[in-house]
This record gives structure tokens, C-alpha cells and sequence, in this order.
């Protein structure tokens, strides 16, 4: 018996009337057909993709079905979920959920999302997304079902795994783009074509209790990913993939991640920004109690030699490293890229940035690796209570150029 439902009939036995529920949810507009001083909200409209033809046997494309299960949702006038329901595999091509919406829409997840295997299935549309919500206002897309990306096809023929492949963008599994008012909660994502779940250009997200899982080969396959987005919580969630944990980049301000696991993986990211001479922009970053297991970079801020705009105001506190290659990394002399890149003079300005509560393991020599630019120094950078050493117990080293540092309390290396 759910808390509110105990609550509701101890709150009637004190004013000893008579018991009566209506519909399973509490309390909200009164109605003429309730007793009176009693008040109830009626049941959340439902629309199940069974209902519109999805037949969920793993093999024939439910794509017509989600489509039109979506248009019913969004166009309803009152709140609703759209219930994809458990025990079924939805088998879908490249996929768009189009808002605006009429009213507050829930998404529940309880079954099985799977992508085609079929690369063909992109001609002719956006490679960059396999199922994208573009659009959407007070959007909840929870349930504990899984994503499955389906991703084996894509990662054969990434340029980062045989380099005879020309480099291609693949699908992201799950894409929010310009949604605000967004909850992300319960649901576990598996073998992305390349990035997991990314936000572009959306406010107000809380991201919670996700599990995402892919091989540590996997090329690209970024966990969560937060472009061009403000006002965002992630929580609670575990992160296994073969890229960045948690990458957040450009545009991003107020974005806070609490209680997260890495590894494998390349670590959590800030960037890269300022690739190809762009401005960009990142700030007001708080990452607060993580653990980060066997990962290439721990907490690492990385920009390309001749970007502009800032990384500024950015803290990580709390992280636990379990032998990790470079726990903490600043590198402004990033570069992903076949060829070699030159020293430019611009960069993008690193400053206000707090390393507090970092322990455990270094898998390398190098625990603190602060490789700024030397036209464009990084700023007011603090640390504060750093325990690293490496795995058999010697205490590390620290790399710095072009830096100015304040050490805090207790300070290894
Ligand atoms: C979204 O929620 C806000 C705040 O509760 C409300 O004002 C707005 O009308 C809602 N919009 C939709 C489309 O549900
Ligand atoms: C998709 O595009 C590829 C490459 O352009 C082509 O070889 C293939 O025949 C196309 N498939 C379909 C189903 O259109
Ligand atoms: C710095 O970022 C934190 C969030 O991590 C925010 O609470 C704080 O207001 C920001 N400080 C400034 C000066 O903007
Ligand atoms: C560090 O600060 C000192 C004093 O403020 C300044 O002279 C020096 O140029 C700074 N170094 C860097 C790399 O910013």
C-alpha cells in the first residue's frame, strides 16, 4: 500500500467518516459524483501502443503503431501516458516524437525498446538519432524497460575501431532536443549505436536512476551526453560504456551531477570545446560524490587550441578513483584528430575550478595532469584535500603548465 493511499485512510479514520476511494490516485478537483469534502483525481488517461498495432514480437517494425500511439498522447487534452508495455520487444527504425504536446505526457517504458540492425534504415533520414523527442514540454519517460541500441552493426564500421571506414556520425539511442520541464527516470540503456541519452538546447531536466551498459571497446558510445542545456540534475545512475561517462559540453550552465558510477569508460568530461576555432561556453558545474572504475580520465576538462569562450565555475567533490589512467586532467591541447594540431594563440579560458575530496588510485604515474595553453593560462584553479596514489601504494606525481594553484588541507601528490 502506497505512503499517500496509508495516509489518506488514516486521515479519514481521524475524522471517522465512512471509506471510500475513488480511481487510485489522490486528491486534486472536486467532482459532484464524490461525497461531499471528499476530493479525487481521475484516472490518468492511458494509450497503449498495443492498442494501436504494436505487436512487440522483436521482429516486425512497430514504427506505424509508436507514431500514431504518439500523435493520440500529444494531442490529448488531458493529462496522459503513453504505456509501452513489459514482457514485449518493440522492434523500431529511426523514430521522431514531435511536441508540442496538449498537455503533460508520461512515457512508460516498461518493455523493450530495440533498434533495427539494419544501417539502410537511415537512407534518407538523420543518421545523428535513432528515437528523438524534439519539442516536448513537461515530458516524464520513465518505466524500467530498456533501450537497447542494437549498436554492434555501427561500432563494426566506426573509423575508430578499422580505420578503412570513412569517420560517420552514428545514431544517439535517445535524443531530447529543445524539451523543457523534462524527467528522465528508471530506465536502462544498452549498447547505443554511439551516444546513450543526450539533451541539446533543453532546461530543466532531472536525469535519475539510469543504468547504461556497452562494452568498454564500444566506439563513441558516450553515456550521457548535455549540450546547449541549462538547469540540469543527474542522479543515482550507473554508467558502463566505452567513452565519456558524462559528457557535457557547449552551452551547458547549472549542470549538476550527484551519485554517479563510471567505468569502463574515459571518465566524466567537461568538452571538448573550442574545436575548429568555435566559441563556446560552459559553467556553473558541480559534480558531487562519484566513483569512477578503471576509466582512462577520471574528472577531465578538455579544449582544442584555438577555440575562445570559457570553462568557468566548475567544482568536483566527493569522487573516489579506483585506478584510473588520469584522475584529475585539465588538457587544453586537446586533439581527437588523424592529423597533428598546430599551437594557435586563442583558447578557451579555464578558470574557477575546485577539486575537493578526490581519493583512491592512479593506474599511471601522473595523477594530477594540468596541461594548460600558454597564451591563455587556466585561472584560479583550488585543491583541496587530494589523496591519489598509485595502485601498489606509492604516492603519484603532478604535471602542471601554464597554471596558477591553490592546494588546500592534505595535498597527494
Ligand atoms: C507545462 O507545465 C507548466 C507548469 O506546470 C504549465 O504552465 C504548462 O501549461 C504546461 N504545458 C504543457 C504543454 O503541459
Ligand atoms: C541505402 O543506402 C546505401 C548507400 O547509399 C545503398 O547501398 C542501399 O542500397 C540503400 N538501401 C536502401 C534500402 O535504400
Ligand atoms: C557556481 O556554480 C554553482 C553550481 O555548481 C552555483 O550554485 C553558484 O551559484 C555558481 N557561482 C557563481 C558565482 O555563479
Ligand atoms: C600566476 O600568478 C602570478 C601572480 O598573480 C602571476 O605573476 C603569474 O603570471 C601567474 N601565472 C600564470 C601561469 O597565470
Amino acid at each position: 500500500m502506497g505512503m499517500q493511499r496509508l495516509l489518506l485512510i488514516v486521515a479519514l479514520a481521524v475524522v471517522n467518516r465512512p471509506l471510500h476511494i475513488y480511481g487510485n490516485l489522490l486528491v486534486e478537483s472536486s467532482s459532484s459524483s464524490v461525497p461531499k469534502g471528499y476530493q479525487v483525481r481521475s484516472f490518468r488517461k492511458v494509450v497503449n501502443v498495443k492498442d494501436y498495432g504494436a505487436r512487440g514480437d522483436g521482429d516486425s517494425y512497430d514504427n506505424m503503431a509508436f507514431t500514431k500511439a504518439w500523435k493520440a498522447a500529444c494531442s490529448s487534452s488531458t493529462p496522459v501516458t503513453l504505456l509501452v508495455p513489459a514482457g514485449s520487444t518493440y522492434l523500431l527504425k529511426p523514430t521522431t516524437f514531435f511536441g508540442p504536446c496538449k498537455s503533460a505526457v508520461v512515457v512508460t517504458i516498461k518493455g523493450t525498446m530495440l533498434a533495427s540492425a539494419r544501417i539502410s534504415d537511415w537512407n534518407g533520414t538523420d543518421r545523428s538519432y535513432w528515437i528523438l523527442f524534439n519539442g516536448v514540454k513537461n515530458l516524464t519517460v520513465k518505466g524500467g524497460g530498456i533501450i537497447n541500441g542494437n549498436g554492434q552493426v555501427w561500432w563494426k564500421i566506426s573509423c575508430k575501431v578499422d580505420s578503412s571506414h570513412e569517420c560517420k556520425v552514428a545514431p544517439t539511442a535517445l535524443t531530447f532536443h529543445s524539451c523543457n520541464n523534462l524527467r528522465v527516470k528508471n530506465l536502462r540503456f544498452k549498447d547505443s549505436q554511439q551516444m546513450h541519452v543526450s539533451f541539446s538546447q533543453c532546461a530543466n531536466v532531472d536525469v535519475s536512476s539510469v543504468t547504461i551498459s556497452a562494452p568498454g571497446t564500444s566506439p563513441n558510445t558516450d553515456g550521457v551526453h548535455v549540450s546547449g542545456s541549462i538547469n540540469v540534475m543527474i542522479s543515482n545512475s550507473i554508467i558502463r560504456t566505452g567513452d565519456d561517462c558524462l559528457s557535457i559540453v557547449g552551452g551547458s550552465r547549472a549542470v549538476t551531477a550527484t551519485n554517479i558510477v563510471c567505468g569502463p569508460g574515459h571518465g566524466i568530461s567537461i568538452g571538448s570545446l573550442g574545436a575548429n576555432g568555435a566559441e563556446e561556453t560552459v559553467s556553473d558545474i558541480l559534480v558531487d560524490t562519484a566513483r569512477l572504475e578503471g576509466t582512462t580520465n577520471g574528472v577531465r576538462i578538455k579544449t582544442w587550441q584555438g577555440g575562445k569562450g570559457y570553462a568557468r565555475n566548475i567544482t568536483f567533490k566527493n569522487i573516489v578513483m579506483d585506478s584510473v589512467k588520469n584522475p584529475i586532467i585539465i588538457d587544453q591541447n586537446y586533439c581527437d584528430s588523424t592529423k597533428p594540431c598546430s599551437e594557435k594563440k586563442s583558447a578557451v579560458a579555464i578558470s574557477g575550478v575546485t577539486y575537493k575530496n578526490v581519493r583512491g588510485t592512479s593506474a599511471t604515474d601522473v595523477a594530477v595532469d594540468f596541461d594548460c595553453s600558454r597564451t591563455v593560462p587556466c585561472r584560479g584553479i583550488v585543491l583541496q584535500d587530494i589523496n591519489l596514489v598509485t595502485a601498489n601504494g606509492v604516492s603519484s606525481k603532478s604535471v602542471c603548465h601554464n597554471i596558477n594553484l591553490s592546494k588546500n588541507g592534505n595535498f597527494v601528490p
